[in-house]
């Protein structure tokens, strides 16, 4: 693939990443507090916001940087323990299966991400085709862990679920490690997550799967397709 190719690419990603974020505007309830994730989709989704933001009371962030970036566009930010209620979340992912199980936290927002997503009433997840996967685990499953239990919550995954461990040079928010967990093949995301979090030491893992995405925007360079969360 020549240079040029390769940067078309990328730009038309970027541009699905838009289309998306544009279309979940329709998905923010007018008058009521929104949930806004983090990463370079929910960046997108942050800046078109940003044209509607006399129409909401506000936002809760999942992140310091998503915080950063509300803020500089003068859309209002609360803190989680001010807001009984949130409408809707609004988050991207790194990996979802059909049934809108998500792996989350490539940028290390996950345990934010999800108690963000755990008080909201829906979870809208936004994008780009290239994320959806027959079975999840592709993509390494970040754990966050507390940082002394990091060599023994490493050995009890390998035992548990299997996988290659490997530190992230990176502290999340709430000054904790992550630990990225490759080679899986996700075929029963409930239960693994369910067995993640029980290690002692682990604050929370980056399946969502107990409590998937009820919506799913997908944009492909055609238009954007919507999922909705299977009843199972
Ligand atoms: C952040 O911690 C993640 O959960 C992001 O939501 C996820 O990594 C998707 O990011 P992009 O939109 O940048 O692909």
């Amino acid at each position: 693939m020549s240079l040029f190719d390769f940067l078309e690419t990328i730009m038309t990603q970027d541009e699905m990443k838009q289309a998306v974020a544009q279309e979940a505007l329709n998905y923010v309830i007018e008058d009521s507090i929104i949930g806004v994730g983090t990463g370079s989709t929910a960046n997108f989704f942050i800046d078109a916001l940003a044209s509607i933001k006399d129409k909401i009371k506000g936002t809760v962030a999942s992140s310091e940087a998503t915080a950063q970036r509300l803020a500089s566009h003068g859309i209002k930010v609360f803190d989680l323990n001010d807001v009984e209620q949130i409408s809707v979340y609004i988050d991207g992912a790194d990996e979802s299966d059909a049934n809108l199980n998500l792996i989350k936290g490539g940028g290390g927002a996950l345990t934010r991400e999800k108690i963000v997503a755990a008080v909201a009433d829906r979870f809208v997840c936004i994008a780009d085709e290239s994320k959806l996967v027959e079975v999840m685990g592709k993509f390494p499953l970040p754990v966050e862990v507390i940082p002394m239990s990091m060599k023994y919550v490493s050995r009890e995954i390998v035992k548990r679920i299997g996988g290659n461990v490997e530190l992230r040079d990176f502290t999340t928010d709430n000054g904790n490690f992550i630990l990225d967990v490759s080679n899986l093949k996700i075929t029963n995301p409930k239960q693994m997550e369910t067995e993640l979090n029980s290690i002692v030491g682990v604050v929370t893992n980056g399946l969502f799967a107990n409590s998937p995405a009820d919506v799913l925007l997908l944009a492909t360079p055609n238009n954007v397709r919507v999922l909705n969360k299977p009843n199972l």
